[in-house]
């Protein structure tokens, strides 16, 4: 479901010899190294075997997480059978994968990282397989034609080990705790957790089939299909969400938890759930969720997805997640400026996603604008006030000299990215006024509803509205690595 206009990474395909085990591909890590044209190399068997079809690339064609994600092919739908068994701290999984060849496809990769494959079959055909990295590198038996469905169906096992110690963004993904599962993906860890195409580029939607041991809560996206099943000490929950969703938003967060459940002023599902350690904190966030979701349906158009709430779960992280219809909160207890900034996710950053992790800005800087203007909407600080004080801050400040439009793989939620993100759209607003902003907030979100974003779309959409030259200043803000002094 995605990306056609995203540029794949060439990468140079080392195809090994076929040996009895199957294909055991060797393959550049880069992922960026020279192309080769019709990605077979002279002589190679396996491309001889697979007439006409060649390798889906390692990534999707984001150049700063270049193994992210993988090409050939589009995500339509997964279907995640997950059985989790907390004392253990295991995993067994069936994933179905529909999707679409965007090229003749004699070999695709998804992404996994751990846990052991047992089986992997396509078009219901056994095929073969082999891991490199956190590749699950994956032949057919025979070659997929160009724009033809397909369904690859993968059999796995294993503990799942969260992605720890990253430079900045501590540990995330599947991270057991001692009931259960807290899950939280951004930017790369769905694969910690499912065999996917892990890269905001490529939504898809989900559906959920989560089996643990009797008493036992599990969480998903989107709404419960039916009643969870009780059987022999296990249940069965059904989840389904039926609006794409990027990788790293979904989750299957498990635990013990307290519900509340029902519906908005404008009749909107609203779920809440809090581990017992935050029951005081459950009708808290059920109504801070309801009320403020309301307030955003009016500022930012209608909410994209068919429910809303959160789930407060007693991991420690310390951060929060935009999952989509759920935010989580891992440890605390939110206040609203929290929940008002995972809340206008779902419209930024979850109804509209990035293409490539370089425009980040458009999630963390729009969330983060969103709780100065909760702020001034409750009375409090007004986004203008915010704005002085962070604009304060000394010239020499770390905020001036990283430029939030440019990537910085290694420090991917710098500060910079959310406040300096925020302060370019208060500066938008000062100079293209109130009227204009907030119908470029509309008008950008209803024009891309569901799909995928990109800074320069923004900045033409928002001159279109104005009718004003931006360039001079999007540039100061988001390009240039020192502090603005006009705009
Ligand atoms: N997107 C989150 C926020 O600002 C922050 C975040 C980044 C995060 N990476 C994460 C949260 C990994 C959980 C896990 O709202
Ligand atoms: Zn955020």
């Amino acid at each position: 479901m995605a990306s056609g206009r995203l540029a794949v990474v060439a990468t140079a395909v080392l195809i090994g010899t076929i040996g009895a085990t199957g294909c055991s591909a060797s393959r550049g890590d880069s992922g960026a190294t020279t192309a080769v044209a019709d990605g077979s190399a002279p002589g190679d068997e396996m491309a001889v075997e697979q007439h006409q079809g060649r390798a889906g690339a390692a990534g999707i064609g984001d150049p700063d997480f270049p193994n992210d994600g993988n090409g050939g092919y589009d995500v339509g739908h997964y279907r995640l059978k997950i059985e989790y068994d907390p004392e253990r701290k295991y995993l067994s999984g069936v994933t179905t994968v529909e999707a679409k060849a965007t090229q003749n496809l004699s070999r695709f990769d998804l992404d996994l990282s751990g846990f052991t494959v047992g089986k992997v079959t396509v078009n219901g055909a056994a095929a073969r397989f082999s891991r490199s990295g956190d590749e699950l590198v994956v032949t057919p038996s025979r070659t997929i034609p160009d724009r033809s469905a397909f369904t690859v169906e993968v059999t796995y096992a294993g503990q799942p080990k969260p992605v720890r110690n990253s430079p900045n963004l501590g540990t995330y993904g599947f991270i057991p705790t001692s009931d259960g599962a807290f899950v939280t993906s951004e930017p790369n860890g769905a694969r910690t957790w499912f065999p996917g195409n892990d890269h905001p580029a490529d939504k898809a939607r989900y559906d959920f089939e989560i089996t643990v041991p009797e008493g036992v809560t599990a969480l998903a996206n989107g709404e419960q299909v039916g009643s969870p099943v009780t059987q022999g000490g296990k249940t069965t929950y059904t989840w389904r969400e039926t609006h794409p969703m990027a990788s790293y938003l979904a989750t299957v967060t498990m635990g013990r938890f307290e519900l509340r459940e029902g519906k908005t002023a404008s009749g909107i599902k609203n779920f809440a759930a809090v581990d017992p350690r935050y029951s005081g904190s459950l009708n808290e966030l059920y109504n801070q969720s309801g009320k403020i979701t309301e307030y955003w349906s009016k500022v930012f158009g209608p909410y994209p997805f068919s429910s809303t709430g959160g789930v407060i779960d007693d991991f420690p992280a310390g951060y929060a997640l935009e999952n989509q219809t759920k935010p989580m909160y891992g440890g605390f207890n939110p206040g609203d400026d929290v929940i008002a900034h995972e809340l206008a996710h779902q419209w930024f950053g979850d109804s509209l996603s990035i293409r490539r992790w370089k425009d980040l800005w458009l999630n963390e800087g729009f969330a983060t604008y969103a709780e100065w203007l909760w702020s001034e909407h409750k009375g409090n600080a007004s986004a203008e006030r915010i704005f002085r004080n962070r604009y304060a801050v000394d010239s020499d400040a770390a905020i001036w000299k990283y430029a939030p439009g440019r990537a910085k793989p290694d420090d991917l939620f710098n500060d910079s990215v959310y406040t300096r993100g925020a302060m370019t759209l208060h500066a938008l607003r000062q100079r293209i006024g109130d009227p204009a902003f907030f119908r470029l907030l509309k008008t950008w979100n209803a024009e891309h509803r569901y799909g995928y974003v990109t800074t320069p779309e923004f900045v033409a959409l928002a001159e279109r509205i104005s009718g004003k030259q931006l360039d001079g200043l999007f540039d100061a803000w988001l390009f240039t690595a020192k502090k603005p002094t006009t705009w």
